[in-house]
């Protein structure tokens, strides 16, 4: 099959497109053909060498994908995957990728293999976020600090799906625009001087319940001025380190907490998913594909997904 693989970590011109052996799976594992593969930073931090897991090279990167059973009780159903049967962030830049049928997930008709793919990653993430670290409530004012891409994008679904008060930041005009169709119903710009002011004035001064974060290395110290009492931040992404003033924590008795998609466990994706297919098959949950790259040019989806202006995911079309 064809695949991109990592010889070496480095800038994205090491992904390289070649011929590889198809993955054979074992018993009771599925041999997908992939259709479409999300692309995600990690990927990109994983790429460089500069992510703590350590992954041995050669190695296929990626870790998420739809695409079609092709053999057993389950073939042709179409499906979308989290991880395949290799070592995490590994293995789903290819035509042929082995799941754990645990891990796949019915696609519904009305999707496209595009749209399954920016499933898994994002959605699983932020209602990781939203409902398990951040524990939302329906009512409440949610603040989804950098919502126009991946991430995001479905954090603004599911919160507004529950109930919330959805406000979201993003910073092209398109970004935005998605933002407010997503489900926002305010949305602000994080690259303009005074938007933390505006959105302070939004909620009358009273500050949001819950802040999903996807750069708290700019934003940490100065979302803990927007928190209303008991309010929570939950950090998604980092890029760095940042000094925060503690004591803002302390009048209104607020909290700043991570997720990370892997570390609740088994039960935790299995509660997420539940809800997500659930989501997708009430319409409610909308996946938002931006930029569409064929594989073999996996190196400018790298490119794209580290720069601004997002709106929805990046995907590699198989
Ligand atoms: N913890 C986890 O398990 C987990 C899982 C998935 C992703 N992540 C991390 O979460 C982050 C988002 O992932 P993604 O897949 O959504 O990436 P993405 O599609 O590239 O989106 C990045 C988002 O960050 C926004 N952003 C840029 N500058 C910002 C600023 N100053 N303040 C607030 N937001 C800003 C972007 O907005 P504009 O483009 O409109 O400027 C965009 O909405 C990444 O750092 C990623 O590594 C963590």
């Amino acid at each position: 099959m064809k695949a991109i693989r990592i010889h070496h970590f480095g800038g994205p011109d090491v992904l390289s497109y070649e011929d590889v052996p198809d993955p054979v799976p074992h018993e009771g594992e599925w041999l997908v053909r992939v259709r479409a593969v999300g692309v995600n930073p990690v990927d990109t931090y994983v790429r460089s060498g500069t992510y703590g897991a350590a992954i041995a090279t050669p190695y296929i990167p990626g870790t998420e994908i739809s695409g079609e059973v092709l053999d057993g009780p389950a073939a042709g159903r179409r499906v979308f995957c989290l991880g395949t049967t290799g070592p995490r962030h590994t293995g789903c830049y290819a035509e042929l990728v082995t799941v754990k049928p645990t891990d796949a997930y019915e696609l519904p008709a009305h999707l496209s293999f595009e749209q399954g793919a920016a499933v898994p990653v994002a959605y699983a993430t932020a209602y990781r976020g939203l409902f398990e670290r951040g524990g939302l409530q329906p009512g409440q004012t949610v603040l989804i600090h950098g919502a126009s891409g991946g991430v995001g994008s479905a954090a603004v679904q599911l919160a507004a799906a529950a109930g919330a008060i959805v406000l979201g930041t993003a910073s092209s005009d398109a970004g935005r625009e998605q933002v407010r169709l997503d489900g926002a119903s305010a949305v602000f710009d994080h690259k303009s001087p005074d938007y933390m002011h505006e959105i302070a004035r939004h909620t009358a001064s009273r500050g949001v319940d819950l802040i999903l974060e996807m750069l708290a290395s700019t934003n940490l110290d100065r979302d803990l001025d927007l928190l209303a009492h008991a309010g929570r931040i939950v950090v998604v992404g980092s890029r760095g380190k940042i000094e925060i003033d503690p004591r803002k924590t302390m009048a209104r008795e607020t909290s700043i907490t991570g997720v990370m998609l892997w570390s609740g466990g088994d039960a935790s994706l299995r509660r997420a998913f539940a809800a997500i297919e659930a989501g997708l098959a009430n319409r409610s949950l909308r996946p938002v594909v931006g930029d569409v790259f064929d594989l073999k040019d996996a190196a400018l989806a790298h490119q794209r997904v580290m720069q601004d202006a997002s709106r929805g995911k990046v995907v590699l079309r198989v």
